[in-house]
């Protein structure tokens, strides 16, 4: 990377922008925390943001663990890198009789798995020799995790399970509490930087009596601080009342980060996440005077990381002390998003769909088999009761469009017992196609300031509006109740 390297942040799937846009070994430090049944994460910063209601059980795009069609290409993919450029025939085998049981014991570990298998594939390819990976999971997974980083970056390069204990969060009686995540930590050298002195922590009054007793077994230094041990007790999670709360269920502190920054590399060093969420690593990294990339899938995200770094470090300036990249401003990158998105068969076909419904503030779905064309969904309270309205979401990257799409549409909003139906198309609507969406009618509010608005059923946007900020014209998700 060049000397004068600008701090990044990406939106878009790491496995798009990692191959793209990072050089290989470029990085020194990657972190990560990637989703796990993190579900309820996503839901909550798009309530936050949006303002807009979600059901508690809607599945967001950046979290499901199905094995579709696109997870059993990636499987075969990995085993071919495995083999091909990897050279590794030992880990190929033991994948493919691995995924064989578990294609019938347990999909969903395995959709998580090789969603993982081949992104820490790459982020090793993006270490420098001198770097580190550490990986934060809790105990659902970490013992499956463990298996690919070996398979990966090979268990002589495994360093440490860090367990991370912490109190807040309650208790259950139905087994002990569960009170620690794990972090891995893996180099992708033998050579790799540590500075242990970085991160001494103190004593205790009870070592320290021990350090200086002359009859003690062990010669202890009498050194006030101590080299750093894999137990680390003293770092809390956030309660609701951290001032750091950023209302991100799975928001890491700082301390954390700055421990893991601080034990690996020096100032100016590249620190990368690629799952960033609300950015607490990009924060930790810029106040270490670390220089820094973020990646995450979710638009929200982006913002949300862009205000903190704003709020918490007031002299940063977006185009010269850091950049944001893969939000399309232009038709021309909406082009550059669809037709990019045609060429790869992997899961960033989508992003032109995800890009355009979190613009419109809706809530992309997981593209199951079985949701019939609904590629997201905006919900709003329909009456005083909070009862959830809901216009379905349908996404068009088609060069030409047909008036049966429209049809299609109502038929899905019919079937699925819906509000409202919104058509978002990269291309114009034919006259044909807005004729048949007027047939389709109005919707009213049943009560509120709002009732008796009519509000078209059936409405159009194209990408170009959307780049323009129009948004589809929708009874307002907050009941305000007539005084
Ligand atoms: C558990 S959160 C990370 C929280 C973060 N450590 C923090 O302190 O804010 C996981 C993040 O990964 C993002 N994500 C999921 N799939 C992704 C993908 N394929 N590419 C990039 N980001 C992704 C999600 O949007 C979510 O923000």
């Amino acid at each position: 990377m060049s000397e004068n390297f600008v701090n990044q942040i990406y939106y878009g799937d790491n496995l798009d922008v990692m191959n793209d846009k990072i050089a290989d070994n470029s990085i020194d430090l990657i972190y990560l925390d990637p989703p796990f049944n993190s579900n309820r994460n996503y839901n909550r910063i798009y309530s936050t943001n949006t303002g807009m209601p979600v059901p508690e059980e809607a599945i967001a795009f950046c979290d499901a663990w199905e094995l579709t069609e696109d997870k059993i290409e990636h499987i075969k993919l990995f085993t071919e890198e495995l083999r091909g450029q990897d050279n590794n025939e030992n880990f190929a085998n033991f994948w493919e009789a691995w995924v064989k049981n578990l294609q019938f014991q347990n999909q969903k570990i395995l959709s998580y798995l090789v969603f993982m298998a081949r992104r820490l594939r790459i982020m090793k390819r993006k270490l420098k020799d001198t770097g580190s990976l550490f990986l934060h999971c809790d105990p659902t997974a970490s013992h499956y995790v463990k298996i690919i980083l070996d398979g990966i970056f090979g268990e002589n390069n495994f360093k440490n399970e860090i367990i991370w204990h912490y109190q807040t969060g309650g208790i259950s009686k139905r087994w002990l509490a569960k009170k620690h995540d794990i972090i891995f930590w893996y180099s992708k050298t033998n050579s790799y930087n540590y500075f242990p002195k970085n991160i001494m922590t103190k004593r205790t009054e009870k070592s320290l009596k021990r350090a200086q007793n002359p009859k003690g077994a062990r010669i202890l230094s009498s050194n006030r601080e101590k080299l750093p041990m894999d137990v680390w007790t003293d770092i809390q999670a956030l309660n609701p009342m951290s001032k750091e709360r950023l209302g991100y269920p799975t928001q890491k502190p700082v301390a954390l980060l700055e421990r893991i920054i601080k034990a690996t590399t020096k100032e100016g060093d590249i620190v990368l996440d690629p799952f960033c969420g609300c950015g607490t690593t990009l924060d930790a990294a810029q106040n270490l005077k670390r220089k820094w990339i973020g990646i995450d899938i979710c638009m929200l995200s982006t913002t949300l990381i862009e205000e903190r770094l704003k709020n918490n470090y007031k002299i940063l300036i977006k185009g010269k002390d850091y950049i944001i990249d893969g939000i399309p401003i232009t038709m021309e990158q909406v082009k550059a998003l669809i037709e990019k998105s045609d060429k790869s068969k992997n899961e960033g076909r989508y992003q032109f769909q995800y890009w355009a419904i979190e613009k419109v503030q809706g809530f992309a779905s997981t593209k199951k088999s079985g949701d019939g064309g609904i590629d997201g969904s905006i919900y709003f309270y329909k009456d005083e009761n909070k009862t959830l309205g809901r216009m379905i979401l349908s996404v068009k990257s088609n060069k030409k469009l047909q008036a049966s799409f429209i049809r299609d549409l109502i038929g899905t909003m019919e079937n699925n017992n819906a509000d409202m139906a919104g058509l978002i198309s990269y291309a114009p609507p034919s006259q044909d196609m807005l004729n048949e969406a007027k047939k389709s009618g109005t919707f009213k509010m049943k009560d509120g300031l709002f009732a008796n608005v009519e509000y078209p059923r059936v409405q159009i946007l194209t990408a170009e509006e959307i780049l323009n900020g129009k948004k589809f014209n929708l009874p307002y998700s907050r009941l305000i109740k007539k005084t």
